[in-house]
């Protein structure tokens, strides 16, 4: 699957939920999120059938996320279905982390390989105030079960916010001496519509390199391609783990994009930070074939933009990322 500018799209975000069990600073709208009906989401079949399509087009990873993936009825059957579709090389999950403990197991069993866990803290009441009154011992407890059944890719995401976690970038970091995870920096996307102005809250992903190079010299890391996505990624020399900076503002990485999403209300989203999307669910209810989903995808790709085009505020609770 090829854009107009001869990316070569290889990579789905699923979103199944806009619900979420946290409410974090940095994704909540002030104004009360309206969930979408459930009537008005793809029910897990509506997904498989859109995968069924795209996969043989080219998709060879997907992720699921939210809202946070978890709390939807039948997500491991749904993940475990994915992995059964002929050409799909990878399933993963990106988690809030407060259901792993239980359902780290299950996921592995379902075929689940890489899994991305939120983790903006290492402070229990500090992640209480982030995340607005999550326990933050459930999601380390969680990872630790997926680090002890072998998870073959866990990485935790810190998005970097001056005055709230900055002063943790170290410890974090210090995680990828310990444990084979990949401890990831995130710059602070614009969510000034959750009350957080980007101006105050904003912190580069450069401007904590010389902190992490105190700790020790970082040098490159090669992961497998499509295991980087957007990151750049460093190591410690020795260390189990790996560091990876996102850095949406500062270098944007638009220019190797290999994504496209799916919302959980079935639109087809060619950009994180633009509105071009194509409505799939439309072509699912009603009487349709597999090449008119195929026709859509390719329409779809053929608005897929250049590079993202401002940054504007939109619902990422429910792009999921
Ligand atoms: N800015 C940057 N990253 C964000 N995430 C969610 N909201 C934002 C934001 N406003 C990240 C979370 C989550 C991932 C899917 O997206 O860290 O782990």
């Amino acid at each position: 699957m090829l854009d107009p500018f001869g990316r070569s799209i290889s990579y789905l975000r699923v979103s199944i939920t806009d619900r979420c069990n946290l409410k974090c600073l940095y994704c909540t709208p002030l104004n009360a999120l309206d969930y979408a009906p459930r009537e008005d989401l793809l029910s897990y079949e509506e997904i498989v059938e859109i995968l069924e399509v795209m996969v043989p087009m080219g998709i060879r990873k997907v992720r699921v996320t939210g809202g946070e993936p978890l709390v939807r009825r039948g997500v491991v059957e749904f993940l475990a279905r994915l992995k059964r579709i002929e050409g799909l090389r990878k399933v993963a999950v990106t988690t809030n982390g407060i259901m792993l403990k239980e359902l780290a197991e299950p996921l592995v069993q379902a075929g689940v390989s890489h899994i991305n866990v939120s983790l903006d803290t290492l402070d229990p009441d500090r992640f209480r105030e982030i995340t607005r009154g999550g326990d933050l011992h459930r999601v380390l407890a969680g990872i630790d079960r997926l680090l002890e059944l072998g998870v073959p890719t866990v990485k935790v995401n810190m998005v970097l916010m001056a005055g709230v976690n900055e002063s943790e970038v170290e410890s974090l970091a210090r995680l990828s001496l310990q444990r084979p995870i990949q401890v990831r920096y995130i710059e602070l996307m614009p969510v000034d519509h959750c009350g957080m102005p980007h101006a105050k809250y904003f912190l580069s992903a450069e401007s904590v390199l010389p902190r992490l190079n105190a700790i020790a010299r970082l040098e490159p890391a090669k992961v497998e391609d499509d295991d980087a996505g957007p990151a750049t990624v460093y190591r410690f020399p020795g260390a189990p783990g790996t560091i990876g900076m996102i850095t949406h503002l500062t270098n944007s990485f638009c220019d190797r994009c290999n994504r496209v999403r799916l919302t959980p209300e079935g639109q087809l989203r060619l950009c994180l930070f633009g509105d071009e999307n194509v409505d799939l669910r439309a072509i699912l209810r009603r009487p349709h074939t597999g090449q008119d989903l195929i026709d859509a995808v390719h329409a779809a790709l053929a608005i897929k933009p250049k590079a993202a085009d401002g940054y504007h505020a939109f619902a990422m609770q429910s792009v999921g990322g």
